[in-house]
């Protein structure tokens, strides 16, 4: 739907929420609510590393290889289920992150994200032993 409004020109309403993909530097627009793992694969963008290209769950929320992070925008994100909150509670990866790091198969997309795919597992960060 589009407005005119006063002097501005032509603007839209409720634009659809981009997510921008960092690492590929891609955007894509989506449909409010859609699915960030949906769409990454429909838009080409790669979300499993390694052997979990195959072997993931596909996006029943269970293996946790679809995890990315959220580096602009978490607000438009939906708010973690259960779920998601049960598998973050059992990954290592998750330390460090827990302000960033969503399932994609979990996550919603509600405005404009900037998104980081395939993020590395900090081991020897300062944040793993602490
Ligand atoms: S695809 Fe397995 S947890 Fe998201």
């Amino acid at each position: 739907m589009t407005t005119v409004s006063g002097n501005k020109g032509l603007q839209r309403e409720n634009p659809m929420p981009t997510i921008t993909f960092a690492t590929e530097k891609k955007e894509i627009q989506v449909p409010e609510g859609a699915n960030l793992r949906k769409e990454a694969l429909a838009a080409g963008v790669s979300l499993y590393p390694g052997v979990h290209k195959v072997l993931n769950c596909h996006g029943m929320g269970s293996c946790g290889s679809c995890r990315v992070l959220i580096t602009k925008g978490m607000e438009n994100t939906s708010p973690r289920g259960l779920l998601e909150k049960a598998r973050m509670g059992v990954s290592m990866a998750y330390i460090g992150n827990e302000e960033t790091m969503r399932l994609a198969c979990q996550t919603r997309v509600n405005g404009d994200i900037t998104v980081t795919t395939c993020p590395a597992t900090n081991l020897y960060g300062e944040n793993f032993f602490s």
